[in-house]
This record gives C-alpha cells, structure tokens and sequence, in this order.
C-alpha cells in the first residue's frame, strides 16, 4: 500500500470514571480493568490508521506508578509510532485525575502493537505513517529498535538479524 498517513490522524482520546465495578478491595482501580481500556483505545487508534480490523498482536511492559481511586477520571490518550507492513505500534498515555482536588497525575504509558487483518484475519498491508512533530519523529525513530526487541523475545526474530540489538544478547548468541 502507497498511501501515507499523518501520525495525528490517529490520535484518540477517552475518559472514564472509575466505578465501584472498576475496583480492588482497597477501592483502587484494579490493572486488568485499565489495561482493558487501554488496548480499546490503541485498537481505535490503530483502526483509524489503518481502517482496517485489527488485533492486538502484542503489549509491551506496563508498570502501575500510582493508585486511581474510585471516583477518580482516567483519561487515555493513543496515537500510532508507526506503521510496518500490516502492523503499527501504537503509543498510549494515561492520566488520572481527582476532580473535586484538581490533582491529576501520569499514571501509565504504554506500547501495544496491533495487526491489521483482512476478513479471515490474515495480514493486510496498512498506510504508512509520517511523523511531524518532534516527539513523533523521536516515537517513530525508537519504533524499529523495540519493533527488534518484542519479535526477539516473541522468538520470531533472531538477535542476528537485529544488528541494533544483537550486543543485548550477547551471551544467548555464544
Ligand atoms: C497477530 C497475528 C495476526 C500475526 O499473524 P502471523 O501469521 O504470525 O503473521 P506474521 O508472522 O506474518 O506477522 C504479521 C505481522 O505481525 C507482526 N507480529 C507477529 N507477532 C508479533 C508479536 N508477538 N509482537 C509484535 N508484532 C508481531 C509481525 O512483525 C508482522 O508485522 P509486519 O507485517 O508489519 O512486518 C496472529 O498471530 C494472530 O491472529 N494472533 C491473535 C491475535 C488476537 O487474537 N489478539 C487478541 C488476543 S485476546
């Protein structure tokens, strides 16, 4: 496909409020729920791209910095790095906030990559993306080394054929 996309035609941005539904027994908002929004908003992100059906091929680590407290607002923010040939990895930002306060924190940040599929879910080729800005162009540029990184540890590439990488696994490969 010939097609080129801006990086902000992807864009995508939700909010939430955290429910009791939401919570552990401490009234925090449990991981799994979050995670559940958060590949939502990627898999949109990556559709606009695309507009294409897409699945989640994989997601990056995740680290929970603080608590979200039932009641809290969580606003997710997703946008794509960059397209390969039918994959994209998708970058998403989340913030919590406490209203009545207006204290708001950076809670996650993450990187999910996401497939694009014909009807029998097969890959399909996608657009590919330009970068503008400068923090695009740094996402976009960083997106080949962790593209490296996930399909070594997925075992589908071999640290030899990830010459930007290969000195990471340096004892696998002896
Ligand atoms: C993702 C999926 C479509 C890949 O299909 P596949 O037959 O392995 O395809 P290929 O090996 O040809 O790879 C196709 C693309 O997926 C990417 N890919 C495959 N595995 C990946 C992984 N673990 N992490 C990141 N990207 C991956 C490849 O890099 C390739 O990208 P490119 O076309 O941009 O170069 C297939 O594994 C699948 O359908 N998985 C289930 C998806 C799903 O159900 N997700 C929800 C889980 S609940």
């Amino acid at each position: 496909m010939n097609k080129k996309k801006l990086a902000k035609e992807s864009f995508v941005t939700t909010t939430e409020m955290v429910l009791p539904n939401d919570t552990n027994t401490l009234n925090n908002m449990m991981g799994g729920r979050l995670m559940h929004l958060m590949d939502i908003v990627a898999a949109v992100s990556a559709q606009k791209h695309s507009n294409r059906i897409v699945v989640t091929a994989s997601v990056d680590h995740i680290a929970f910095h603080h608590p979200i407290a039932l009641g809290d607002t969580v606003t997710l923010e997703a946008q794509v790095t960059r397209a390969f040939s039918s994959s994209m990895e998708v970058f998403i930002k989340v913030r919590a906030e406490h209203m009545p306060s207006g204290k708001s924190a950076e809670t996650n940040s993450a990187f999910f990559t996401f497939v694009a599929v014909d009807q029998s879910g097969n890959p399909i080729s996608v657009s590919k993306l330009i970068p503008e800005t400068e923090e695009e162009k740094n996402l976009y540029d960083g997106a080949l080394r962790r593209r490296q990184l996930r399909l070594i540890l997925a075992g589908k590439l071999k640290p030899d054929d990830a010459p930007e990488l290969k000195s990471l696994f340096f004892d696998k490969i002896k």
